[in-house]
């Protein structure tokens, strides 16, 4: 079953995505050539602090094992779940990846954004480019009588007609008082499959995209998911609400303290 949510939820639900979506906004203020990805990661720490929130992917227990740091940051060929080091220093030309769980008030906002370092390739801008237009147009899908497959036909379709490839093994999600409720929203499939959408869903959209093929593989850290190809890789995210008059972001940064 998913999870419809009532407007308690949904108010708490707004809340913890307003400070997901700042923390994410200020964190990407800190991204430059010669900073490591522990140190992004401390920052972070501190920022979902400021708002008396706590990080939902640390201590993230997958597979008997603890997610170590506080955010998810993910540079060039990492995918996702990359953990921030200091052995990372961030170069001109990388693009990172930081992705921002907060639970707050026992509700959860997730989401997510790559950005540049410095200067980089038109490949790798036209992936950055690609990836939150394709995230765009599966929000578009996420109306109330369409089906999951219907957000998972746009992004593919999209990804795809630019020569880049949308990850298999990893997918959307339904979002609430866990990090994970249903549905799964895959970033490919076939219209008018999966699940049908009613208003009252807190859905977390997450294209992640490869400007090579879309095969990927865990490092030796279990985490860091990685391309099998080596080749730079993309990943935005919003979780969105579902209303009778459309989707509604709920991952926009809220001026707040
Ligand atoms: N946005 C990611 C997801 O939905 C965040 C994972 S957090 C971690 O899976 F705990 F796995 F690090
Ligand atoms: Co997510």
């Amino acid at each position: 079953m998913i999870p419809i949510k009532n407007p308690e939820a949904i108010k708490r639900m707004r809340e913890s995505c307003a400070i997901a979506a700042t923390v994410l906004a200020r964190l990407k203020e800190q991204v430059r050539p010669g900073i490591t990805t522990y140190d992004l990661d401390q920052i972070g720490r501190d920022l979902i602090a400021s708002f008396g929130a706590r990080s939902a992917c640390y201590g993230y227990e997958s597979h008997s094992r603890r997610f170590p740091a506080y955010t998810c940051l993910s540079v060039n060929e990492e995918v996702v779940h990359g953990i921030g080091s200091l052995k990372r220093i961030l170069r001109d030309g990388d693009i990172i990846a930081l992705d921002v769980v907060v639970e707050y008030n026992g509700y959860i906002g997730d989401n997510a954004i790559t950005v540049p370092v410095g200067a980089i390739s038109p490949q790798k801008a036209q992936l950055l480019k690609v990836t939150e237009e394709a995230l765009a147009l599966g929000i578009k899908q996420a109306q109330v009588g369409n089906r999951i497959g219907d957000i998972a036909n746009a992004v593919q379709t999209y990804v795809e007609a630019h020569g880049f490839s949308v990850v298999r093994e990893m997918v959307g999600h339904g979002v609430g008082r866990s990090m994970h409720e249903e549905p799964q929203i895959p970033n490919f499939g076939r219209k008018g499959t999966l699940e049908k959408i009613k208003s009252g869903m807190t859905l977390a959209i997450e294209p992640m995209v490869n400007a090579g093929r879309y095969q990927v593989r865990t490092l030796g850290d279990g985490w860091t998911i990685v391309t099998a190809d080596g080749l730079p890789s993309a990943h935005f995210e919003h979780t969105v609400l579902t209303t009778d008059s459309g989707p509604e972001i709920l991952t926009i940064p809220k001026a707040v303290s």
